[in-house]
């Protein structure tokens, strides 16, 4: 064995590293290492050829409050100098604090939290307190989402086709449309359609065993991944509507839709709708550290109080990432930072339309906040996409791709690496105008790539 002190570390080792010994997610295994990212500031990034790049995603919409933030990474440090993490059967005063501050931010009556280490972690969490609560079995989901990469999480991943690799299954599952306008499943236009959606998901749950089986629906309440789609403003009231009949519990995950990437805390404050479990991630740490959370209403958590809480593990409620969590919660509040994401975002949306106009590759432009995906298709009039749904986890060529590739060469990192036909822009909620049109103008050069595609 090599010194592991002294281990080679030159361009070249770590390249081969990268190559030879570490698995790149949700991809072929590259021949080639991938950029190495040197540094971090604000929406901007370094990588190791000195260049600055714009940072369009938020790395995969995470870093809400920007790059290297230092009260965030001074709090990190503090916590860590006194007690990086303990046992989760006793209390530290991080975890306790975060508690109750995502009692505070969340909707209602959400108030008790199981803390974890990310989004998929939190979905598992909300799953088995949604089976243990109701005593059923069954879940709904809905096509065209992601709810993280673990086994149930995956299975409740319904047509995100990084699932179709996956054997093991994970929970029992029946599967219902999106509220997708721009391509309806049942062929309808908003709003003559009454909501066809909502009803379906009625119909199904009388179908599957109704309040003797269904456990609950999970949701992306504005879908990430799987295409940024915006729920029509009834479509929630109606679910909960639909849910409270049977008795199913609303579980959603605001993984990447939380903490005012939407203009609001969470999205589903848009609609005045509490749901009975909510997970989140990403903005609540913004990437500094590690960190899940999945709250339930005040009811559920109670009931945990007679009944045994059969979920847990080893780093539960990591004191030094809860003190990164809480660190950054405040600046949300302190610098506006929601506000902003409402009125960058509306600009932004703005901005994104004026290349609807102007590209032929663009077929639909939608958004909430900073939270805003161009949909590219081949023919506008159609709506064909500009690659069909299997294509795209094959390799070959892929528009969609080239695209990002081109962001790339120019200097800008998109949302781009999901299986749909939509490049999402999601800078950190600090953005300014100015940046906006900078990361624009970029983009605007970049749908070149995808233009060559359309017939
Ligand atoms: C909506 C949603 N849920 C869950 C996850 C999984 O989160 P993580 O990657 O932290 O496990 C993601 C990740 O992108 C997501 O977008």
């Amino acid at each position: 064995m090599i010194d592991l002190k002294n281990i080679p570390s030159s361009k070249e080792d770590l390249d081969q590293y990268e190559v030879e010994n570490n698995f790149q997610s949700w991809t072929f295994q590259p021949s080639q290492s991938p950029l190495r990212v040197v540094s971090a500031r604000g929406v901007r990034f370094t990588t190791e050829d000195g260049r600055e790049r714009l940072d369009f995603s938020s790395c995969f919409v995470s870093h809400n409050i920007g790059h290297q933030d230092p009260r965030v990474v001074d709090a990190i440090c503090e916590q860590a100098k006194t007690l990086t993490s303990f046992a989760p059967s006793f209390s530290t005063r991080p975890r306790a604090l975060l508690s109750k501050m995502l009692a505070e931010i969340t909707p209602g009556d959400l108030s008790r939290s199981f803390i974890s280490l990310g989004g998929t972690e939190a979905n598992e969490a909300a799953i088995k307190i949604c089976h243990q609560f109701t005593g059923r079995r069954k879940m709904l989901a809905r096509y065209r989402t992601y709810h993280g990469g673990t086994a149930t999480s995956m299975t409740l991943s319904s047509g995100d086709a990084r699932g179709w690799a996956q054997v093991l299954g994970g929970t029992e599952l029946v599967t219902v449309p999106q509220p997708y306008c721009y391509r309806c499943m049942f062929g309808q236009k908003y709003p003559q359609c009454d909501l066809q959606c909502v009803k379906y998901v009625d119909e199904v749950i009388e179908l599957e065993g109704g309040e003797g089986k269904v456990a609950g629906i999970i949701f992306e309440p504005v879908t990430g991944a799987n295409g940024i789609i915006v729920p029509p403003p009834e479509y929630f009231p109606k679910l909960r509507e639909v849910c409270d009949k049977w008795g199913v519990l609303m579980i959603a995950d605001e993984v990447m839709s939380g903490f005012g990437r939407t203009g609001k805390w969470f999205a589903m404050n848009h609609w005045n709708v509490v749901p009975d479990i909510m997970t989140m991630a990403k903005g609540l740490t913004c990437g500094y550290l590690p960190l899940g959370a999945t709250i339930v209403r005040k009811h559920i958590g109670d009931r945990f109080k007679e009944q045994f809480f059969a979920h847990g593990a080893t780093y539960a409620g990591h004191a030094t990432a809860c003190a990164a969590a809480t660190a950054v919660l405040p600046i949300y509040q302190e610098d506006g930072l929601i506000e902003n994401s409402e009125k960058m975002g509306a600009y932004l949306l703005e901005k994104a339309s004026e290349l609807k106009e102007k590209h032929p590759s663009v077929g639909d432009v939608r958004g909430l906040g900073l939270f805003v995906g161009l949909e590219l298709v081949k023919n506008k009039k159609t709506r064909e996409p500009i690659m069909p749904l299997k294509a795209r986890i094959e390799s070959g060529v892929n528009p969609k791709l080239a695209v990002a590739k081109k962001l790339g060469e120019l200097g800008m990192m998109a949302m781009a690496a999901n299986p749909s036909n939509v490049i999402a822009l999601a800078p950190p909620l600090i953005v300014t105008k100015d940046e906006i049109d900078e990361g624009i103008g970029i983009m605007d050069q970049a749908l070149e790539m995808a233009d060559a595609f359309v017939e």
